[in-house]
């Protein structure tokens, strides 16, 4: 995803800025930019691809002196990687970066071109530059413009703006988009889309709020709030520990993993969503042509997004899908047919037995599509098609974010096919929509909820085992909440279709065997409730988790009330990773990195 940096001071400023933004490059990006003012005069260098080719564009520009600069790594959404496309964006005098969406600017950009303003760009962002500059043409100073400029935006944003008439100033404005703005004790001020660009850089930062907007030169910083009220900068010092700062203030990068959830889902959704149908940019619906089954394949927790992308397939958009373990599916001499999908499902992108999986089915001549956190990863490279979940980069080896985004793009997938096959009612995939477009907020982390996890973790140290069961999508859920559990606590764990018990573990049952019972109200909960029952009633020790009131637990971690079975689905997520964490701490275990365990498998 896109990332920003600024800086004003005397050092070299092109390192500086390509510096800060090699720390962003985790978050994936497709182009890259920087302008810097000196004596009001910009220098513009951009570049597709990676980092190293703006680089070798800007290899002979070397600045002494006071300069101001402005950098960004894009990630498209509006237009293609092209070097055109990528920021900074510029007006007759004046460049921009921007992180978000700008939702009106078609309506700014008609306006624009009407007054004979010239586009060079297919990007939203371009109406910031050229808006400022319309502004700056009846306003007594450049702040006033852009000021006046931020009145008229609608959307998300951060933003970084220069003008060769201001040359020791950057104007900065943040809505929706995270923004820092830093200074170290030399007096050089910085800004950063995240505070990794920062750190060893500045020692004190300000994490700029929704509404907030100023200007910083050489020697002030002015700050406002959205209701134009000038405010004091409070500065707080950050950390020049790259790793602790990294973990911003939470103990474990899985844990903070688990609360950054909502807003990598917004990124994942960012874009995706129109009001009847979902688009993919990097989708060509011809990738369909003449499909008539999707083969999932997968390994763990990448396979349980899998498990639950079958469900929503057949439900959605009525095809036939299968699902593969990906080292069973290498060697079990698959018949493979060409009106088969092959969607290979990934965080890293460099599983070994996935790869080997998706080169298998190339080589069978299948159409092949991967879902990957990974830009530029082997399958990635090797797939006819890829989608990226946005997830940013995950630390912990207990995979978190990366689940929720996969099973939000596939969730996505399941509806782009049904508009393509006409399998749901336009009112049938707007229902859907809205409620994909909730999800962000529901996974967002109830801090008193969280508390509860933890007190109730102590009772579920020890005993012989974990059932978790759940039904349709609630059983891969199930299935992902037992292996978060056996990763990060090493205690027995299991997950089952509640269905299945009586069909032979529920032998296993008695007051030392943890039932971890999945009771969504909006999916088979009598059904559920009746195999929880059972259990209950040879002793088993439960712990539901339901918006509904459940007599026969032991304990009950009561979610909320929602419309939708998905919205059920991913509050529940959000429970079982938090739980599984704080039993893993209580057992005094390693979170982030458990025993036995690597991140990425590129082995058999
Ligand atoms: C999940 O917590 C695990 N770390 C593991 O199961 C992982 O999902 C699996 O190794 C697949 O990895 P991938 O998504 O990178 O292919």
């Amino acid at each position: 995803m896109c990332g920003i940096v600024g800086y004003i001071g005397s050092k070299p400023v092109k390192e500086i800025l390509i510096d800060g933004l090699r720390e962003l490059e985790y978050r994936g990006y497709d182009s890259a930019g920087i302008a810097v003012l000196q004596n009001h005069q910009f220098s513009l260098f951009k570049a597709v691809g990676k980092l190293i080719n703006l680089e070798e564009k800007a290899q002979s520009y070397e600045s002494t002196g006071f300069s101001v600069g402005i950098g960004h790594t894009r990630w498209a959404t509006h237009g293609k990687p092209t070097e055109l496309n990528a920021h900074p964006h510029v007006g007759q005098n004046s460049y921009v970066v921007h992180n978000g969406i700008i939702e009106n600017y078609q309506e700014l950009k008609a306006m624009l071109t009407s007054k004979g303003v010239q586009f060079l760009s297919q990007t939203d962002t371009e109406v910031i530059v050229h808006l400022f500059e319309y502004h700056l043409k009846t306003s007594p100073t450049p702040f006033d413009a852009f000021t006046k400029t931020l009145e008229e935006l609608e959307g998300a944003y951060a933003i970084l703006l220069v003008n060769a008439s201001a040359d020791n100033t950057i104007f900065f404005a943040k809505h929706g988009s995270p923004m820092i703005l830093g200074r170290n004790r030399e007096g050089e001020t910085l800004f950063g889309s995240s505070d990794a660009a920062l750190i060893g850089k500045c020692n004190e930062v300000i994490y700029l709020e929704d509404g907030h907007y100023g200007f910083a030169s050489s020697d002030t910083v002015a700050l406002f709030d959205s209701k134009n009220v000038s405010i004091a900068l409070n500065f707080t010092p950050l950390s020049e520990n790259k790793l602790s700062a990294q973990k911003e203030g939470f103990r474990f990068f899985m844990e903070k993993e688990i609360y950054e959830q909502s807003t990598v889902l917004s990124d994942t959704l960012m874009g995706r969503l129109h009001d009847e149908t979902v688009y993919f940019e990097e989708l060509d619906s011809s990738l369909f042509t003449g499909i008539s089954e999707i083969k999932l394949c997968a390994c763990g927790t990448s396979y349980h997004a899998a498990l639950t992308a079958s469900y929503l397939f057949e439900r959605h958009s009525r095809i036939k899908t299968s699902v593969e373990i990906a080292s069973e599916f290498r060697y079990r001499e698959p018949l493979l047919t060409p009106d088969t999908l092959f969607v290979v499902i990934s965080q890293s992108g460099e599983t070994a037995d996935t790869l080997e999986s998706l080169k298998m089915a190339k080589k069978a001549g299948l159409k092949t599509l991967v879902i990957c956190n990974v830009d530029n990863s082997s399958m990635v490279r090797l797939a006819d098609a890829s989608i990226l979940t946005r997830a940013g980069i995950e630390k912990g080896v207990a995979s978190t974010k990366a689940f929720a985004t996969q099973v939000a793009v596939l969730w996505m997938l399941s509806l782009f096919i049904a508009h393509e096959r006409s399998t749901l009612t336009p009112s049938d995939l707007a229902h859907q929509i809205k409620i994909l477009r909730s999800i962000p907020s529901i996974v967002k982390v109830d801090v008193t909820l969280h508390e509860q996890l933890r007190r109730l973790s102590k009772r579920y140290l020890h005993g012989h085992g974990f059932f978790f069961i759940g039904r349709d999508v609630f059983f891969p859920l199930a299935l992902e909440g037992a292996l978060k559990l056996k990763e990060i606590s090493y205690l027995h764990a299991e997950g089952y279709p509640s269905g299945e018990m009586k069909h032979g573990p529920i032998a296993l049952a008695d007051p030392e065997l943890f039932t971890i019972a999945l009771l969504p109200q909006h999916k088979l909960y009598d059904k559920t409730k009746s195999n929880v029952e059972e259990l209950s009633a040879r002793d088993s020790t439960i712990c539901s988790i339901s918006p509904l009131d459940f007599d026969k637990a032991d304990d009950h971690i009561r979610t909320h009330m929602h419309d939708d079975y998905m919205q059920e689905f991913f509050e529940m997520m959000v429970v079982l990773q938090l739980l599984s964490m704080e039993i893993a701490v209580r057992l005094g275990n390693d979170v982030d990195m458990p025993r036995n365990l690597a991140k990425s498998v590129t082995v058999e």
